[in-house]
């Protein structure tokens, strides 16, 4: 084929050739062309630069004018490309602004043209570090910013569908620095609590003690909530009586709580400004805030979102009605890695009363187990903790049914807002039976505040009727809905 081609294209010029054999006159010269456009050339490369992140850049890429020369001293005209673009670097005239946001290097292409054609480009990289020094020198290398847990992008199955940010997604920076203020014994009055005192990875992110102990002794008035899988759900208040409007909002709470933390500005007691200002003297914080935030500056609402950032990044999605629920269409499906008794536990759960279930999918809601949203009354555990005459209406939020339990199946702490169930059996019977006071005017407030999908077709609740193997089955379920990284992962431990 080639060698075709060759051959044609030989026989045309020598037919050109034969053809302009002498008999005309030849035509004048062309006028000479104009000298040709001189490209600009790169006279001095740029070199490789430094950056860190949330610090300012202040780079003239044209060094001065001499980064490029134009032989023929036509006017150049500089432009500025950043790849990736969206590192927080701008330029205007050759000259490099900004603050680098995120660990990623940035390849900077910086372009002459003359106007006439020509142009050259010159290629350098900002490399950009972090300033980590008090935080490697407080953590001993427990934290790398250069190297971090992944917070952002868990591996979440398919089936989870409902996801609550509030426009605050987990990032790594923002959740390593919740991490850090979530463990630090600094954010108390004395130096003696933090958030994981009442909050503990092992209890699943609750406590031991049916309520906890904060500063000088304080007690707190409702049992402490695991922190599983918060952000999965759809409801949005928080605490036990739902009086977050937001988990941001709750997570600066607990610190200006006269019992938790201690920073109430009551009684003579530091408030949140005081917890400010002390947390602006540790070094490693400034760097945290800087890597988070892009600048030193603590405020109240870069606690929240922080903290709501860590707490938010906890999940527990490896259980056994995990594996099954993967293998299957529907909740409702038999799951081929349950026993006969779990399946009928599952069957339970989710069918309504009085046609044999148990009806607690109504409030609880699979597959996440998050509470609904619109519960509007107690669910018959009206006793307040520090006193049990005393009756607390209040309290329609449960953390999700997912990790109620450990993987030796013992109780992560007492259940309810009050602690008093201590077995999921004990839980079981309060449904199963429901006890109704039986002195006024006790038994009208607790029937008019109760939610009415436990009261049913009569004005009391009426018995599920659950025979002693349903039972069975029923807290055969429930442990199935019990994982085991979140309890050891590091990327949710102490930093300390
Ligand atoms: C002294 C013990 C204690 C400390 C310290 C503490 N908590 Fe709590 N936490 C509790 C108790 C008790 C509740 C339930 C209180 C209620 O509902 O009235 C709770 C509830 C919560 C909830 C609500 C969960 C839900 O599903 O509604 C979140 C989130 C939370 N705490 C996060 C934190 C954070 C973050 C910190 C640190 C800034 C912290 N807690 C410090 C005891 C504590
Ligand atoms: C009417 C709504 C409703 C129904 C139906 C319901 N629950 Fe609850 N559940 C709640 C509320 C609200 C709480 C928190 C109440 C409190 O502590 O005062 C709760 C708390 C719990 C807790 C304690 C969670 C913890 O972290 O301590 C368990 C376990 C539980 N429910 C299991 C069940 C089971 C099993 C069923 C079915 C037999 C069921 N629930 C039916 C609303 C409901």
């Amino acid at each position: 084929m080639l060698k075709n081609l060759f051959i044609a294209s030989s026989a045309v010029v020598l037919v050109a050739c034969g053809g302009g054999g002498g008999t005309t006159t030849p035509p004048p010269p062309p006028p000479p062309p104009p000298p040709a456009n001189q490209a600009p050339v790169v006279a001095s490369a740029n070199a490789d630069q430094n950056g860190q992140v949330g610090f300012d850049i202040n780079y003239d890429a044209t060094q001065g004018g001499t980064t490029f020369t134009d032989a023929d001293g036509d006017t150049l005209t500089i432009t500025v490309t950043f790849n990736p673009a969206d590192n927080g670097l701008a330029a205007a005239g050759g000259t490099i602004t900004g603050k680098p946001q995120r660990l990623n290097d940035v390849t900077v292409t910086v372009t002459a043209d003359d106007g006439n054609g020509g142009t050259a480009n010159d290629t350098f990289i900002i490399n950009v570090g972090v300033d980590q020094n008090a935080i490697q020198a407080k953590f001993n290398g427990n934290i790398d910013l250069t190297n971090l847990p992944n917070y952002e992008n868990p591996t979440i199955p398919a089936y989870i569908t409902k996801l609550t940010e509030n426009g605050n997604p987990v990032t790594n920076a923002g959740a390593i620095l919740g991490r850090v203020l979530f463990y630090d014994t600094a954010l108390s009055i004395d130096d003696t609590i933090s958030c994981a005192s009442c909050h503990i990875q092992a209890q699943g992110f609750s406590d031991i003690d049916v309520v906890s102990v904060g500063v000088l002794g304080g007690e707190t008035r409702r049992h402490s909530m695991r922190l599983i899988n918060t952000q999965y759900a759809n409801e949005v208040n928080f605490f036990w009586d739902e009086r977050a409007i937001s988990h941001e909002a709750q997570e600066t709470m607990p610190l200006q709580d006269f019992n938790e933390h201690g920073f109430s500005g009551t009684n003579g007691r530091p408030d949140i400004n005081d917890l400010i200002t002390k947390l602006e003297a540790l070094e490693y914080y400034q760097e945290l805030f800087r890597f988070a935030f892009l600048d030193t500056n603590i405020t109240e609402p870069r606690l929240q979102l922080a903290l709501a950032q860590f707490t938010k990044s906890i999940n527990s999605f490896d259980s056994k009605y995990d594996s099954g629920r993967a293998q299957v269409a529907n909740d409702t499906d038999n799951f081929p890695n349950f026993s006969a008794s779990e399946n009928a536990g599952k069957n339970l759960f989710l069918s309504p009363p009085p046609r044999g279930g148990a009806g607690c999918f109504r409030c609880h809601s699979a597959p996440e187990f998050d509470i609904m949203p619109n519960i509007n009354g107690h669910n018959g555990i009206v006793a307040e903790a520090s006193d049990p005459t005393l009756a607390d209406f209040t309290n329609t939020r449960a953390p999700t049914l997912r990790d109620v339990v450990k993987p030796d199946g013992s109780p992560n702490g007492q259940m309810m807002h009050n602690g008093s169930k201590a077995t999921l059996r004990s839980v079981i019977d309060h449904y199963n039976n429901i006890p109704v006071p039986v002195t006024e005017p006790e038994r009208t407030q607790f029937l008019d505040n109760i939610d009415m999908r436990l009261v049913m077709m009569s004005s009391t609740p009426p018995s599920l009727n659950l025979s002693e193997a349903e039972k069975q089955q029923l807290e055969d379920f429930l442990k199935t809905l019990t994982g085991s990284n979140v309890y050891t992962d590091p990327k949710w431990s102490s930093p300390f």
